[in-house]
């Protein structure tokens, strides 16, 4: 359900009937003083102005032929046109013991199930993961999970790089080296930072590189053979990387730039043919109409080099193709950093002008921005070096250890092993995700991993006490359904109608790509719950009837954060 649909449905209407014309929108937003109402309609007296009519006038007009007896016990209209309104306590206590048997906590919208490819992480091989997957992997997860949990049929795919030029480079340093043993994947970075070096101060192994690029994207066995063990190691390292992380992403999911490789010639002259790509003296390029770049020169994007390699824009080109034809996408999702956003949506267009995707087919960049240090400079290691991701976990990991330690000295050592794991992963995870996507976020340790303020540690604190309240009683709430819930405390009311608001905040996720607005709203809850807890008697009440209304309170208040949580990424814990 969402409460400010059924609202501004009726309120529209009304607005209608008192002559507003329809193209005017309701604006309901949640009153900051509860004395003043619950929820304020605003937007009539802009309305008024634009038709040259008195504002309360109107409003009084408006609320006439408002039909909202069931809902509503109050409406006041302010002199200047203002319409608050407030919710029947009857009303909402049905809504809130419709909840606690809803499958989906108050979702009921019935969504059309899309097949929706979910492209994320996708790091590039040969080296291991550093800070900047973190984004693309943590968000693209938290994504998934949303998505399915409203009931789209999520197709989640890790794009690896495994098929750049970047192999040109090591297969030849490799050769050059002759080192036929096992490598490890530390060494296969050093060999990748080596053969780098290489490249840019040899020109005759440059060349070479080239010309292996080129053999591998012909099947040639001996760079077959390299090529699958550096993936190989490499993926294995970042598969052990997701568990840590409680990240999706398996094997299974692995589908990287190698495997379209057979499309790619066919894409090529299939291109030619249709008059989007052309020869331009051998190499071959999609020329991009209207854009020009600072010498004014037109650009293009190539797809093939003239020694015959392609590249990483012929791969997402075919990449497109395939996901529709394969996966039947209604949508493809990219959780791609904002440097590629030029890149991706020339892509986009390309797919669409040659017809590999229909055109209501949604092909979306849900960019990111960076993380920054407190100077506000790239985070990197002292030395200026990519910060490992796995070093960033397990530091985080260590400092919740410590934080554990000093609440509770004597804790045991699996407990404590299992307890700094879930906190330190959870402090990193919501960090990020709790910042809205496109902008840079500068990363603070001693803010995410804070008792207070908007931290996952205390969310999962908060869960934590509302389980200790719960564990007292164990009862069956479902068994309690008829039970009116009581407002008597404005806290229990406020929590009662925050949670009405789950459905639209996560249709607007899906929607928009955008899980800080549910951390936000988590925060809220857990902020309400704090107010709740402080300033109502829960297990030592005399009358039964409140001790039930507000431990069903409590225990939906558990639901939530739990769920919440979950749909983040973040696992949530019983005792502290
Ligand atoms: N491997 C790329 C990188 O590290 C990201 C791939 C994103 N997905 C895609 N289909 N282009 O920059």
């Amino acid at each position: 359900m969402n409460i400010k649909k059924i609202l501004s449905k009726k309120i529209h209407k009304s607005m209608i009937k008192a002559g507003i014309p329809s193209q005017y929108n309701v604006i309901l937003r949640q009153c900051k003083k509860i004395e003043l109402g619950h929820y304020q309609i605003n937007g009539i007296i802009s309305a008024a102005i634009s038709l040259k009519k008195n504002p309360n006038d109107l409003a009084n007009k408006v609320v006439k032929y408002l039909n909202l007896k069931d809902i509503i016990s109050k409406i006041n209209i302010s002199k200047l046109g203002f319409i608050n309104l407030f919710i029947k306590k009857k009303w909402l206590s049905k809504q809130i013991n419709l909840l606690l048997t809803s499958k989906k906590l108050g979702l009921t919208k019935k969504i059309i199930s899309e097949n929706i490819v979910v492209d994320y992480s996708s790091p590039n091989i040969a080296k291991e993961m550093h800070v900047g997957h973190l984004r693309s992997t943590i968000i693209g997860d938290s994504m998934v999970k949303i998505l399915s949990f409203v009931g789209h049929n999520v197709i989640k795919v890790n794009h690896i790089g495994d098929w750049g030029t970047h192999f040109g480079m090591i297969i030849a340093f490799y050769n050059y080296e002759k080192k036929k043993n096992s490598i490890l994947i530390s060494d296969i970075e050093k060999l990748y930072t080596k053969a780098r070096k290489k490249y840019s101060e040899d020109i005759k192994f440059a060349t070479e590189s080239r010309s292996y690029v080129v053999k591998l994207q012909k099947k040639d066995p001996f760079c077959l053979q390299i090529w699958k063990k550096i993936v190989n190691i490499t993926m294995n390292n970042h598969y052990q990387l997701y568990k840590k992380l409680n990240v999706e992403l398996t094997s299974k999911n692995t589908m990287g730039e190698s495997i379209y490789n057979d499309m790619l010639p066919n894409i090529i002259t299939d291109l030619k043919k249709k008059g989007i790509a052309i020869n331009d003296n051998g190499t071959i390029i999609i020329p991009l109409e209207g854009l020009k770049n600072k010498k004014g020169k037109l650009m293009a994007v190539i797809i093939q080099k003239k020694d015959g390699a392609y590249l990483y824009a012929t791969i997402d080109i075919a990449c497109i193709k395939y996901r529709y034809k394969i996966f039947k996408a209604h949508r493809i999702i990219y959780y791609v950093d904002s440097r590629q956003s030029q890149y991706l949506n020339q892509i986009f267009k390309i797919v669409k002008k040659a017809n590999y995707v229909p055109s209501n087919i949604k092909l979306e960049h849900h960019m990111f921005g960076m993380i920054l240090n407190k100077y506000n400079k790239p985070f990197k290691t002292r030395e200026g070096k990519n910060i490992k991701l796995n070093n960033l976990i397990n530091e985080s990991i260590k400092k919740s250890k410590k934080i554990i330690i000093k609440k509770n000295p004597s804790i045991k050592k699996n407990k404590l092993e299992n307890l700094s794991h879930i906190i330190g992963i959870g402090a990193i995870k919501y960090a990020d995700l709790s910042k809205n996507r496109i902008n840079n976020y500068v990363f603070k340790w001693d803010d995410m991993l804070s008792l207070n303020g908007n931290t996952s540690l205390y969310i999962q604190y908060a869960y934590v006490r509302a389980k200790s309240i719960l564990k007292k009683v164990n009862i069956d709430f479902s068994n309690l359904l008829d039970l009116e819930i009581k407002f008597v405390n404005y806290s229990e009311f406020k929590l009662a109608i925050t949670f009405l608001d789950f459905e639209e905040i996560i249709l607007k996720i899906v929607d928009k790509g955008t899980p800080h607005l549910l951390c936000n709203w988590l925060y809220k809850i857990t902020v309400l719950f704090s107010i709740f807890y402080e300033n109502c008697k829960i297990l030592n009440l005399q009358d039964d009837l409140l001790k039930l209304s507000r431990l069903k309170i409590v225990f939906l208040t558990s639901l939530f954060l739990k769920k919440g949580l979950l749909l983040l990424g973040i696992k949530t814990i019983k005792k502290m």
